[in-house]
């Protein structure tokens, strides 16, 4: 990918006592682009929160820094003082959005980081914070790296000039730089690919006419925006010959919670004789629950429904039901795409298998 083309979602700019995260206002785009600058957790919380950092990896990588804000908010007279406040940030943070395991990783690695500081050499305050960047800035690091991984894995799947389904956004703007779901569109492109996207606008919060449509339009991808509810009639005409989407949280047997929409898709493409695969890093797998009926699901407010985009489309008072994300089984999925390699059939040994593996 060249350079000019690469987007960095959330940046770390400065030191660890003075910096700050920066990161893309998503809610502005497509018409947009312009940056948030946070200086403390409340504004990473309501970054994550309303959307303005979005998708799995970027919300994990936001927290992190967000957490090396919070460590510092008492200032960093001393080391207890900093894991005090750490932790005050990092149980704040890990109520910003429900549903993504990718936060929760994340931020258990911050805490991690700390209690490890506790048990070892007595290190000063300062130290301590720059080890708390310097986690966060791993965190950022690994991701892009697995996602070029995912990127290398998806391409080998997709065959000359096909047609890739996608739902949501799962692009750069979702990961350090890469995306998932988009980075097997990326990979096959830099490979001379001739693919060509169909991507699903996404109710209510259009991530994939905003988000998707921008990121391929402006990489030189031919993406063609659809509404949700003409994915069946675009499979049927035959244009669609694979579908890839991103993940929030994968349990133990590959159920997998991503956008709402999402298992409808799948069930559209099992009917069509489709492929429909899922690419996520293995932060985002959550091997503690066994499988998707576990998962929490968020519930929205309902003016996202009735009054999308600062216009009331629906009577006042109607009662609305607002999940932003569902599972799909695992039976639908014909592989998830890992940067350690693309895990098939979907089941539990398969799963752990691979996320094992060097
Ligand atoms: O509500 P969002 O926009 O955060 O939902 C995002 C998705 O569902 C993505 O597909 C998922 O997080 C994967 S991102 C690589």
């Amino acid at each position: 990918m060249a350079a000019e083309d690469r987007i960095t979602t959330v940046r770390w700019t400065g030191d660890a006592a003075t910096g700050c995260l920066r990161l893309i206002d998503q809610t502005r785009l497509p018409t947009e682009f312009v940056e948030v600058e946070c200086r403390d957790v409340p504004t990473v919380w309501e970054a994550i929160r309303s959307l303005r950092v979005r998708g799995a990896p970027a919300i994990g990588i936001a927290a992190a820094y967000g957490a090396v804000l919070g460590a510092r908010s008492g200032g960093v007279a001393g080391v207890d003082d900093i894991r005090r406040s750490l932790r005050d940030a990092t149980q704040s943070l890990r109520t910003s959005r429900p549903t993504a395991i990718n936060l929760f990783w994340a931020l258990d690695r911050m805490d991690a980081l700390a209690a490890s500081t506790a048990t070892g050499p007595e290190i000063d305050a300062t130290a301590l914070l720059d080890r708390l960047l310097a986690e966060a800035r791993r965190i950022d690091d690994e991701d892009r790296a697995m996602c070029r991984a995912i990127g290398r894995h998806g391409a080998e799947l997709v065959g000359p000039g096909q047609g890739i389904l996608t739902h949501c956004n799962a692009g750069g703007l979702a990961t350090a730089d890469y995306g998932t779901a988009l980075a097997v569109v990326f990979a096959a492109h830099e490979q001379g690919n001739p693919v060509r996207v169909f991507a699903d606008e996404t109710r209510p919060l259009l991530q994939g006419a905003r988000l998707t449509a921008w990121e391929l339009k402006r990489r030189g991808i031919p993406v063609t925006l659809i509404c949700d509810s003409m994915a069946a009639q675009v499979m049927r005409e035959g244009k669609v010959q694979m579908v890839v989407v991103g993940a929030d949280r994968i349990a133990a047997n590959g159920d997998t919670a991503n956008k709402i929409g999402t298992y409808g898709v799948a069930l559209l493409a099992r009917a069509h004789g489709i492929p429909f695969y899922v690419a996520a890093p293995s932060s985002t797998f959550d091997l503690s629950i066994p499988d998707g009926s576990d998962i929490p699901i968020e519930l929205r407010d309902p003016r996202e429904v009735t009054h999308g985009f600062g216009r009331q489309t629906a009577p006042d008072g109607v009662d609305v039901y607002n999940p932003a994300f569902d599972v799909t089984p695992a039976g639908l999925i014909a592989g998830i795409i890992t940067e350690k390699g693309v895990i098939r059939p979907v089941d539990t040994p398969t799963i752990r298998a691979v996320l094992d593996s060097p």
